[in-house]
């Protein structure tokens, strides 16, 4: 074992968590407690500190778009993604935000909302083709929807649609849901952990809610950086 060698000297973080140059790449942010808790009081919100809340600000500039499940959005009250003085030349070329890409089945979403109206750019909502008629053409009215399969969500066709639109740097910001089927389908390339130096307990989910991941690849420890108290862990897949 070898401690982790620490420097004095701020690090340029669009430049430490720069996508690759080219093809698709399916990146993940998630915060959790020491002891693995992904939430506090039913939100992730109380996990992280400032330099946390920077990070997930900046990895949004960095995306082509963001991926988001439902239930997130409605435990968080998820509003439209706004874009902040930090991101500098992250987007020169391409839209002024990504969009956000609401994952759900039941499209029992607030279409009246900000997240629709306020929208910079029309915020995609992703669903099977065994989705609710009536609410498939309340989607159709205020966002652009991708279906992708037929009787359930195919993920890998998801993203694969979203890389057409020209969406190739993605980022999913949860929930432990849709994280845990993205995982267990082999499709994360990359997870963000920022560690927040807090114990929990109770039942609150871990990063991942969703069936056992067949067969684990291997990650390597592409950097770790530190603020406060808390660590910020990024890891890329090893194997594929
Ligand atoms: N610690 C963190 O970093 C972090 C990050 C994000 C969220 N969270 C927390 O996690 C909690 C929410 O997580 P969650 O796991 O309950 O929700 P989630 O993953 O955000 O969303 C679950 C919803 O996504 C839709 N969905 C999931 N799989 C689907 C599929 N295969 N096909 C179609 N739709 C699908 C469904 O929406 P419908 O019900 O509309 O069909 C489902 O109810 C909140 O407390 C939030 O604060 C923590």
């Amino acid at each position: 074992m070898r401690p982790l060698t620490s420097s004095p000297d701020q690090v340029d973080l669009a430049e430490a968590y720069a996508y690759p140059p080219e093809g698709m790449w399916l990146r993940a942010n998630m915060v959790a407690g020491l002891d693995g808790a992904a939430q506090r009081d039913e939100r992730s919100g109380g996990l992280g500190n400032e330099a946390d809340k920077r990070l997930f600000l900046l990895l949004r500039g960095l995306a082509d778009a963001v991926i988001v499940g439902a239930g997130t959005v409605r435990a968080e009250g998820y509003g439209p993604v706004r874009p902040i003085p930090e991101w500098g030349d992250v987007r020169d070329g391409r839209t002024p935000v990504p969009p956000l890409v609401i994952v759900s089945h039941s499209l029992g979403l607030d279409f009246d909302g900000p997240v629709f109206t306020e929208a910079r750019v029309p915020t995609i909502v992703l669903t099977s083709a065994d989705a609710d008629p009536d609410r498939l053409r309340a989607a159709r009215e205020h966002a652009e929807v991708i279906i992708a399969g037929e009787r359930a969500l195919d993920f890998g066709v998801a993203f694969r649609a979203l890389a057409a639109r020209g969406h190739r740097r993605l980022l999913v910001e949860g929930g432990p849901s849709v994280l845990g089927q993205v995982a267990a389908a082999g499709l994360l390339d990359e997870l963000c952990l920022t560690l927040s130096p807090m114990l929990l307990g109770g039942d609150a989910l871990r990063i991942l809610d969703g069936p056992t991941v067949p067969e684990p690849a291997a990650w390597k420890l592409a950097h770790t950086l530190t603020d406060e108290d808390f660590l910020f862990l990024r890891y890329t897949r090893a194997t594929r």
